[in-house]
């Protein structure tokens, strides 16, 4: 037995706003059809936040089913950790609205904004957090509602986006769990994808021409997001001495089944062995990979010791990968 402490994933959650919109739903108000959507992305439905309904309740609801099948109660947890590029208010964050509402009081609480590689970079954080032994039971959570900062005008966005969260509730393990993870930024290709106004540069929507709303190159994204996926992955398989056909599944960010096509081929995976969500999903950004996990564990696909790549690309640009054995 090893000295080495790793932090594994005891329990997955997830939750998914009722509402459902479908392609053609958005064909009845901006000019896009079913066919377009899906031979481009595969996408054919997203759910909706209802009016009112927050990320924090979403991360609610994620956090509770994550904790009830970790058996951790919520007075357990010793951090939490909320990716999130859409919190309910400018602060406190939704990770200090999350401990409250779920009755964790006095942990450590933050968000960490990386875009949609916000669940693989709160999940590195938190990773170090258990290694270290400076904390054993660290809920983290995916959540968003980015159809919150959408243009329904703007067909070019607006048919990939949806809201959902997914959460997981780590803890110490002396055998096995997160192997390594691989995080990577590029600030230099902001204007790609963002959204170009907050608290400091001011929200002024006539200057930016913009508003609150997501702005995004399309095609130069999708190129930057299977050459930096490409490489994350390679990287990953390379720090841990595996061969791509160790692994057993590969948990994509669900932003374009052609982007996790172009992946899974780069690590000759059969489909059967890629966890696809952005069907029903669309993309939810720090939500995606949690969800997709927890959709995995749940339908009985993912096992006990089996080997996990997952991996993200989202605006910044931000990307990272973490290998696990569930
Ligand atoms: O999660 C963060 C990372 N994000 C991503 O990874 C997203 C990466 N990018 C993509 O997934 C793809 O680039 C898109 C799905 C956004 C676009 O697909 P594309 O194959 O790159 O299409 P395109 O942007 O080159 O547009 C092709 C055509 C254009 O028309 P023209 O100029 O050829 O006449 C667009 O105006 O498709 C048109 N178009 C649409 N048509 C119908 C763009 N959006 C739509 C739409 N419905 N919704």
């Amino acid at each position: 037995m090893s000295d080495r402490i790793y932090a594994r994933i005891a329990g997955t959650g997830s939750y998914l706003p009722e509402k459902i919109l479908t392609n053609d739903d958005l064909a009845q108000f901006v000019d896009t059809s079913d066919e377009w959507i899906q031979a481009r992305t595969g996408i054919r439905q997203r759910h909706v936040a209802a009016e009112g309904e927050t990320t924090c309740d979403l991360a609610y609801q994620a956090s509770l089913r994550a904790l009830e099948a970790a058996g951790v109660a919520a007075s357990e947890l010793d951090l939490i950790i909320v990716g999130t590029t859409t919190p309910d208010l400018i602060f406190p964050s939704t990770a200090c609205l999350l401990q409250h509402r779920l009755g964790a009081e006095g942990c450590p609480a933050f968000d960490v904004n990386a875009a949609c590689s916000g669940f693989v970079y709160a999940l590195t954080v938190a990773d170090k957090f258990v290694r270290s032994g400076a904390a054993k039971n660290v809920l983290v959570v995916g959540a968003e509602t980015l159809t919150r900062m959408l243009d329904w005008n703007d067909r070019t966005t607006c048919v990939l986006f949806g809201d959902g969260a997914g959460a997981v509730v780590l803890k110490p393990d002396t055998e096995t769990g997160i192997l390594s993870t691989h995080l990577h930024a590029d600030g230099g290709k902001k204007e790609l994808l963002w959204n170009p106004v907050g608290v400091s540069v001011g929200f002024r929507p006539e200057e930016k021409n913009a508003g609150v709303r997501v702005l995004m190159a399309g095609s130069d994204v999708f190129k930057h997001a299977v050459k930096a996926l490409d490489s994350v992955v390679d990287e990953t398989l390379e720090a841990n001495g595996l061969d791509r056909h160790d692994l057993d599944w590969l948990i994509p960010h669900q932003a374009n089944l052609r982007i996790i096509d172009a992946t899974a081929k780069r690590l000759e995976m059969p489909m059967e062995r890629v966890i696809v969500t952005v069907d029903r999903h669309g993309n939810t950004s720090s939500g995606s990979v949690p969800l997709a996990l927890d959709e995995a564990v749940r339908s009985g696909r993912v096992q006990r010791g089996q080997l996990l790549l997952l991996e993200a690309f989202g605006g910044g640009f931000t990307w990272g990968s973490a290998l696990l054995r569930y």
